[in-house]
């Protein structure tokens, strides 16, 4: 099935904290090649950051990539904001991006995050202050519909309409709802209606169907992120491009994590090496469902026997975290909790080796829903498996 008229709507991978850092951009842009991607949230106090961390968005600056990149400050005062924002322009960020959505009781307590949503003053205050000090366009709003309900979201939309901001993201779940019931895009849809800058929607696209779903009834959304369906389906910005869910083979995801590994690795023992690599333009063309393009990266990145493969612990713990998300687009013999007992990457991907078909198709599986679900229990169980998905 062609999408040909969705070219006009640009995906792009959501900010996660834990997750979206810069191995893991350098990595999802093989696999999926997204048109951009956000950084995870910087906390920005009174006194961090003086410079900006070396690791935290290179593509900043340092490194031409083929995706854009978003940087995200959080922050409880706006000259936190303020100051950070300017490190990042100065370096060559075109925008900035506040995170007016972190539903985490640390940031809530300290002020930041999604409890700026708490009132129509907290809210504008903060953002009239931002938009008065940096220059129109260089910053954006990234927040939910609200903080304990979804009253405020039409005057927050309002209060926004006279301000020079890049875009406006919204999730459309308030704090309270943290992940559960809908992301509600009918309200999206109406920010978009009302507001000069391009609105961003944010959830619960999983697959090309629920992306066709969601685009029949609300059409005139320009731009999308996409986050825990970008982890249960590492392929899925390839699935929007073409229509169709994506066969690999198994070798391709054996190299898949292999790769993530290696790079998670190098990204915190060998960062010379990985500058290198990244220098010589390693990066810039996707692999994507391609074999020989996978066993070409592998090679660049060291090579060698994957069934030896020993890394250190977090970047194997990183690995498996990968897992834990990607198995439940997989075939349901892929989806065995003890895979995720291994004790090395090398034992782990051997295990994979010796189970299933030798090609398959990666595609969202509603019956795992209950995966990503607050209580994370399967239907008709009485407790959540152990090692269930940690979104
Ligand atoms: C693990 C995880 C970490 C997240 N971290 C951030 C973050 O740092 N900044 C942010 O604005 N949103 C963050 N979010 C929210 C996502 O960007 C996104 O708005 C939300 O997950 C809804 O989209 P989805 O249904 O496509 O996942 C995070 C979400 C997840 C699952």
């Amino acid at each position: 099935m062609s999408i040909g008229s969705e070219r006009s709507v640009e995906f792009g991978l959501a900010p996660m904290e834990g997750v979206s850092d810069w191995p893991f951009r350098l990595w999802f842009s093989q696999v999926s090649a997204p048109a951009l991607m956000g950084t995870p949230f910087l906390r920005a106090t009174d006194s961090f950051p003086r410079f900006l961390p070396d690791d935290f968005a290179p593509e900043i600056g340092r490194y031409e990539m083929p995706y854009k990149i978003i940087p995200q400050v959080m922050a409880s005062r706006p000259e936190d904001f303020i100051r950070t924002a300017r490190l990042f322009l100065d370096a060559g960020a075109s925008f900035v991006d506040l995170n007016c959505g972190c539903p985490s009781p640390n940031p809530v307590s300290g002020g930041a995050g999604s409890s700026l949503l708490k009132t129509e003053d907290s809210f504008l205050s903060f953002v009239r202050t931002i938009a008065s000090s940096l220059p129109n366009g260089s910053f954006s709003v990234k927040m939910r519909t609200g903080f304990d309900d979804y009253n405020l979201f039409e005057r927050h939309i309002d209060g926004l309409r006279e301000l020079p901001l890049r875009q406006l993201t919204v999730h459309g779940r308030t704090r309270k709802d943290r992940y559960d019931g809908q992301s509600r895009w009918d309200l999206i849809e109406r920010a978009s209606e009302t507001l000069p800058f391009p609105v961003v929607a944010s959830g619960d696209v999983l697959s090309h169907q629920t992306w066709t779903d969601k685009k029949a009834l609300h059409p005139k959304i320009p731009k999308v992120i996409i986050g825990r369906g970008a982890l249960r389906n590492p392929w899925l910005f390839e699935e929007l491009r073409s229509g169709n869910a994506v066969r690999i083979s198994k070798r391709t995801l054996i190299l898949t994590l292999a790769s993530f590994g290696r790079i998670m690795e190098l990204s915190y023992n060998d960062k010379d090496r990985l500058d290198q690599l990244v220098k010589s333009g390693l990066f810039h063309d996707a692999c994507l469902a391609d074999e020989a393009k996978w066993t070409a990266l592998w090679t660049a990145l060291g090579g060698g026997d994957v069934k030896d493969m020993i890394v250190e612990r977090f970047a194997f713990g990183r690995t498996k975290m990968v897992w834990n998300s990607l198995r439940s687009s997989l075939p349901v013999e892929f989806f065995e909790p003890t895979l995720l007992r291994a004790k090395s990457l090398g034992e782990f991907l051997s295990a994979i080796e010796s189970i299933g078909e030798e090609s398959f198709v990666v595609t969202h599986s509603p019956e795992m829903d209950w995966l990503y679900t607050s209580s994370r229990k399967k239907p008709g169980a009485e407790e959540a498996p152990e090692d269930s998905a940690a979104e």
